[in-house]
């Protein structure tokens, strides 16, 4: 819709409440970096998140969200999460993935689901130190879990979209699965509890250090910081993997190509750098949080949507939400080219990142602590499929249309990512 009407900025107004919608990269600085602390993330979203969540990064600004964030930092810089064992996880999802005679897989296979069992148990490991094996012990639990899990997304997504209304999408459904939510997480954390007794010794984890510093180990607020982590961590992996295999699926000669950079072994850093281009470009077209907001803390100003073409300064009252929108301007093609819509990774060869005109990650002091994390995750599921599967095919369903989108909080493929693989055979 900017790309048609050529404005990258412009307001409405409803029930007396005004929005600004962007995709300016000088106003997206400005609401990130210069202008910081003019904007939150406003009373809407934090009374929506932390009836479900509690209180944690998601939800929180200025001091809360200093000390949240200050908290969780150290944590993403120690080894394990810089250098995560993602080994078991991957290698499940990948042997998951059963084959015929021939190779080829016999029914089409829908990789989101996996994707998101993968990146919620990734994220269970890391910041709970549920591994592999118990998960396995626990698996009718775990999956209940999930489901519940998906259930209290769901809802906050059409909370989010009901705005100042969110309060009256509710219901016994939302609750008993905020319930079952909360139950599964104090139960890991009890656990933890009774086992760092009786070891003696704290295990490396991010309840581990979160216990040693909660004040009497208060279930809720350990509870609720490790719920944002899981929000911010499982959508975000499982729906760039998803779009990620999309395109590679539409596009064999991108496929072949990455494979082969993957199987040539001694072209290891190359091949993180075939990677790493192939998922930029992925969510440069399928940004996993297309669209976001903020709201003004103050009166202020933007630095452009205002005067008669737009060019001006454009001045903000307190309470005015802002919309951005990352998907919008990552199909801009007054920065990317005139082929902005297609998927071609060799785009990113030998191009800077311009911070405020490619935003996945958000940028400037709320930028995503997991950005490093994800990559490592993303890259390792890469690497398996290709090793062990020559060709990947998209399956489509009869007239169905390509490449719908499922906006929530985060953007999915709407029919799913279904896929034919057939295995290297010698
Ligand atoms: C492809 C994967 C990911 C994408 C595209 C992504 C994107 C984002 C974006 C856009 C934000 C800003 C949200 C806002 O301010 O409204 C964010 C924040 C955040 N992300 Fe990620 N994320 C990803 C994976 C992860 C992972 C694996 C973790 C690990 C826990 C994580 C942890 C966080 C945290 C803690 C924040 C809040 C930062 C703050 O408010 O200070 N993310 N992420």
């Amino acid at each position: 819709m900017m790309n048609r009407s050529g404005w990258d900025t412009f307001q409405w107004r409803f029930l007396g409440s005004r929005t600004i919608m962007t995709r300016d990269p000088r106003n997206l600085q400005a609401l990130h970096a210069t202008q910081f602390r003019d904007f939150g993330m406003g009373e809407n979203r934090k009374n929506n998140f932390r009836l479900a969540l509690g209180r944690g990064i998601f939800a929180a600004d200025g001091d809360e969200w200093r000390h949240a964030r200050g908290f969780m930092r150290p944590y993403f810089l120690t080894e394990h999460v810089k250098r995560p064992n993602i080994e078991p996880h991957v290698r499940k999802l990948v042997r998951s993935i059963e084959t015929g005679p021939d190779g080829w897989t016999e029914a089409p296979v829908d990789l989101q689901p996996l994707f998101y069992t993968f990146a919620l148990e990734v994220s269970c490991d890391i910041f709970f130190g549920l591994g592999p094996d118990e998960l396995e012990d626990q698996s009718d639990t775990f999956s209940a879990f999930a489901a519940a899990f998906d259930i209290v997304q769901e809802y906050l997504s059409v909370r989010t979209k009901l705005g100042w209304a969110y309060f009256l999408w509710d219901g016994p459904k939302f609750r008993r699965a905020i319930a079952q939510v909360n139950h599964f997480v104090d139960e890991v954390v009890q656990r933890t509890i009774s086992n760092s007794h009786s070891k003696g010794t704290p295990s490396p984890t991010f309840l581990d250090q979160l216990l040693a510093s909660v004040p009497g180990h208060d279930p809720s607020l350990i509870r609720s910081q490790l719920l944002h982590l899981l929000i911010a961590s499982r959508d975000t992996v499982a729906v760039t993997l998803g779009w990620t295999f999309h395109h590679l699926s539409r596009h064999p000669d991108e496929y072949t190509s990455l494979r082969a950079s993957i199987l040539s072994r001694t072209e290891s850093d190359a091949s993180s750098e075939h990677i790493r281009h192939v998922l930029l470009e992925s969510l440069r077209l399928h940004p996993a949080i297309p669209l976001n907001t903020r709201t003004a803390l103050r009166d202020t100003s933007l630095p452009r949507g205002g005067g008669a073409n737009g060019d001006d300064p454009i001045f903000v009252r307190k309470g005015d939400e802002i919309l951005y929108s990352a998907h919008a301007l990552h199909r801009n093609p007054a920065i990317w080219g005139p082929d902005a819509e297609e998927f071609r990774p060799a785009r990113w060869t030998g191009r800077r990142r311009q911070a405020w005109e490619f935003l996945p990650f958000n940028g400037g002091p709320r930028v995503c602590l997991g950005q490093r994390l994800a990559m490592v995750e993303m890259e390792g599921i890469i690497r398996e499929i290709a090793r062990r599967f020559e060709v990947l095919e998209p399956v489509m369903r009869e007239g169905e249309e390509d490449g719908v989108a499922r906006v929530t909080l985060t953007m999915s493929s709407a029919g799913g990512v279904r896929v034919r693989l057939r295995e290297q055979r010698p």
